[in-house]
């Protein structure tokens, strides 16, 4: 297949920073195409940590061309550190290395203002967002009055919007969120000098994209988010402000579903999740604490321990349904290691009712109790194992026993952060 999408199969964190790093080397050109600086995406290479939350998780590889689309929300100041961080440390020695999209929506300032008074104003009821500005920004440029990266260098344009932007915002900073107002020049000043950095980034990412497509290139597509973190098909309101299912990289980017030739869920071998909202098999006790602790489950964003559960079928059969996956990456299998016995969630009980797929209202799936199968659990550390063989025979049925709930097959089992501890079942790209 030529290209892949990568999408999140949960609720985001599953894996997709490192499995879209070990399939870039497959790949010539590498897409971000929805959400923003809201990601975290973590690669570990020989000991060395990155983490990326706008640049794809391609650009280690030297070579391959790395694109930031359209359809993400961009905050220029986290884009040019983390550009700085990449070049202090080797990497982007070649600016042509990465583009970012012209229409892409700028995230401002008061997005990031708004974005934190209104969780606060929520108090208990708060989504538990990233506090990064993500869906002011979405809401401005669906309301059509966002600021798009190609505004930054128009400096006329850019001062007229900025202008009727604060209006309106610093209105309600004053009046009805008691919040700090954003002044106009300091803002103006500074983010036409963000511009004129971003500038040599700046292009027609779509029109890149199908030349690169017209050469037989591979592309790769980088999910970021969950499927049930969806705006559309996720539990709303406890979403992000984008779509991070499997159609949002092909809107995002502004490239032609037809040139897509398979997608990859990633999913954890449990579950996780950050902020509020419905997780059915959540652990509330010693045993999440220990996934917790085993698995590092503390955000790559902003730090805070993630909720941790059993593996959950419905929702990976949910994913298969919105995304058509051609098979399944299963990240930290190595972090089940040494429970006595592991559980997968099979199905739902509501209101006494059993239930297979997951239920579409919210307040039936707050209410969902999980149903479990059991598996036997293994002691063995895994995290040397190359091949599917070399992971103990009940690490292995439990492999088959989560292809069979969720209908759809493993074909990467990872057993730890580094690159080299991954096991290829299948290669999409060789497919
Ligand atoms: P993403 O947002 O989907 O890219 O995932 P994150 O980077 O937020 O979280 C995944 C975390 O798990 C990162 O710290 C990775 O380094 C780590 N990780 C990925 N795969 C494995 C694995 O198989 N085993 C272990 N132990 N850690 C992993
Ligand atoms: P990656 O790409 C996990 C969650 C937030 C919150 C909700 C809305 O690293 O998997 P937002 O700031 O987007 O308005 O927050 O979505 N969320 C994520 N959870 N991984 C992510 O990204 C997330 N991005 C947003 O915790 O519940
Ligand atoms: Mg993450």
């Amino acid at each position: 297949m030529k290209s892949i999408i990568v999408i999140g199969a949960q609720w985001g964190d599953e894996g997709k920073g490192k499995i879209v790093d070990i399939y870039s080397e497959f790949a010539d050109t590498v897409v971000r195409s929805t959400g923003g600086n809201n990601a975290g995406h973590t690669l570990v290479v020989k000991g060395d940590k990155f983490i990326f939350h706008l640049i794809p998780s391609g650009i280690l590889h030297p070579g391959k061309r790395c694109v930031i689309a359209n359809g993400v929300v961009v905050d220029p100041k986290v884009l040019l550190a983390e550009i700085g961080r990449l070049k202090e440390r080797g990497y982007l020695k070649d600016d042509g290395q990465l583009k970012v999209g012209f229409l892409a929506n700028i995230i401002m300032p008061y997005h990031v203002v708004l974005d934190r008074a209104r969780e606060e104003k929520l108090g208990n009821r708060k989504i538990g967002t990233t506090a990064r500005g993500i869906g002011p920004c979405y809401e401005d440029k669906v309301a059509r009055t966002g600021i798009r990266a190609c505004e930054l260098v128009q400096p006329d344009t850019f001062a007229e919007k900025l202008r009727a932007s604060l209006e309106l915002k610093n209105f309600l900073f004053k009046n009805y969120y008691g919040a700090g107002e954003v002044p106009f020049q300091a803002t103006l000043d500074e983010y036409l000098e963000y511009g004129e950095r971003l500038k040599p980034y700046l292009m027609d990412t779509s029109g890149f994209l199908n030349e690169e497509f017209k050469r037989g290139a591979k592309v790769l597509f980088e999910g970021a988010q969950g499927t049930l973190l969806d705006i559309d098909h996720g539990t709303y309101p406890f979403v992000t402000s984008s779509n991070t299912t499997a159609g949002g990289a092909c809107t995002g980017s502004g490239v032609p579903p037809t040139k897509i030739g398979g997608v990859i869920g990633v999913s954890k071998a449990y579950a996780t999740r950050v902020g509020g909202g419905p997780f059915p098999t959540e652990l509330f006790d010693e045993e999440g604490q220990g996934i917790r602790d085993r698995g590092n489950e503390y955000g790559s964003t902003t730090g805070r321990p993630r909720r941790c559960g059993w593996f959950d079928a419905p929702v990976i059969r949910y994913a298969n349904r919105l995304n058509g996956l051609s098979g399944v990456a299963l990240t930290k299998l190595d972090v089940l290691s040494g429970l006595p016995r592991v559980k997968i969630c099979v199905a739902y009980e509501i209101g006494g009712v059993r239930r297979d797929e997951v239920p579409l209202s919210l307040a039936e799936f707050e209410q969902a109790k999980p149903v479990y199968e059991q598996a036997e659990g293994w002691k063995e550390d895994i995290s040397a194992a190359k091949e599917f063989g070399d992971l103990p025979k009940a690490a292995q049925k439990y492999v088959r026993l989560l292809e069979e709930v969720a209908g759809v097959e493993v074909s990467l089992v990872s057993v730890g952060p580094e690159r080299n501890q991954t096991i290829v079942r299948r290669n999409p790209f060789r497919a």
